[in-house]
């Protein structure tokens, strides 16, 4: 059996359901890949919290102590750009493989960070970043790296087509935005979500991925217009309203547009209702793929955080 020791940074939503999935398929793991996953320390604020499943023990607030230790791997799930950052560099200095759900530190400061990796020979795991549990990343860099892709079209922000889902159940959007914000959909801050910007991030790594070409335009517009009537105006042409997300090709280059779109009810990501995330790629020999699920949330966050794991397995 091979030992594989972490190092956690952040212990909240996606850290918390980490600790927990661990230790749910330990003996999984174990009989299935000879592997046994130790967590050996954890960064987090504030070590005198509550905290349910998780040792005491482990917890630190010192990022050193758990980036300077002897670990194979550094699972980022401290969030922001600027801590995160420093800790994600510092990691890859010590030449320690790194796995992060860090869309907005990708989406920052991305190419940086990868280059220092391959000059470093360590390698960033980055499955979580986007759309949480729905394995696009692993699609499109392995699944389908043997096809030129033609688009990549998607629903990448839960929040938005949460708030959508109930406007077409007759709420206005305040009262949509507060609903999404009792049941934990939406930040206290939605701006990132309703106006697209979100989206217009994770589109960005998905199209770095897909495509070898420049991002020639980036076009975003967020769903905080789409009053009632325009609801009603889509309903009577036998549309939804999705706040769609597209990657095309173009002279020269790659388009992104993230904005409100009228779906005929047949299209797949017309019938993608509630916080649910979905992904249609369209490949030249494959022809179309679809994806969808959970894009966000502790497990299924955690799930695509311990699949990037167990490829860096493979590595040490
Ligand atoms: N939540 C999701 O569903 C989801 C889905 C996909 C991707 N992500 C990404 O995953 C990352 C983590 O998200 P989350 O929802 O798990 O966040 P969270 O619940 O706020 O947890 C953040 C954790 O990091 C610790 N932390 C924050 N800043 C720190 C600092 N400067 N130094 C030391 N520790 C610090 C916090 O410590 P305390 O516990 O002491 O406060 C907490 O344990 C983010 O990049 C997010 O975008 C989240």
């Amino acid at each position: 059996v091979k030992r594989l020791r972490i190092g956690l940074l952040g212990c909240g939503t996606v850290g918390g359901g980490f600790v927990a999935l661990v230790d749910r398929e330990r003996d999984r793991l174990r009989s299935r890949y000879s592997l046994d996953l130790t967590i050996d320390r954890i960064l987090v604020r504030d070590a005198g919290k509550e905290r349910r499943g998780i040792d005491p023990a482990l917890l630190t607030t010192c990022a050193t102590e758990v980036i300077d230790r002897d670990c194979d791997v550094i699972v980022e799930v401290v969030g922001g750009v600027h801590s995160a950052g420093t800790y994600v560099r510092r990691a890859i200095r010590q030449g320690r493989h790194v796995v992060t759900a860090n869309k907005a530190l990708l989406a920052a400061t991305g190419s940086e960070l990868f280059g220092a990796a391959a000059a470093r020979g360590v390698t960033i795991g980055f499955e979580a970043s986007v759309c949480g549990g729905v394995p696009v990343i692993g699609v499109l860099r392995r699944g389908l790296a043997g096809d030129s892709i033609e688009s990549i079209t998607g629903i990448l922000n839960g929040t938005s087509n949460f708030i959508l889902s109930r406007l077409h159940e007759g709420l206005g959007f305040a009262e949509a935005l507060a609903c999404a914000q009792e049941l934990g959909f939406a930040e206290a801050d939605p701006a990132l979500d309703v106006s697209g910007q979100d989206a217009a991030q994770k589109l960005r790594i998905l199209a770095g991925l897909a495509f070898d070409a420049p991002i020639r335009r980036t076009t975003v517009v967020g769903i905080d217009g789409i009053t009632p009537g325009i609801i009603q105006n889509a309903r009577s042409r036998g549309c939804v309203v999705r706040s769609v997300a597209e990657a095309t090709r173009v002279a020269g280059g790659i388009e992104l547009r993230v904005g409100p779109k009228f779906l005929a009810a047949t299209e797949p990501l017309a019938r993608i209702v509630d916080e649910t995330n979905a992904i249609v790629i369209r490949g030249r020999a494959v022809g179309e793929i679809v994806l969808s699920g959970r894009g966000a949330g502790s497990m299924p966050t955690a799930a695509a955080v311990l699949a990037d794991v167990l490829d860096i397995s493979c590595l040490t």
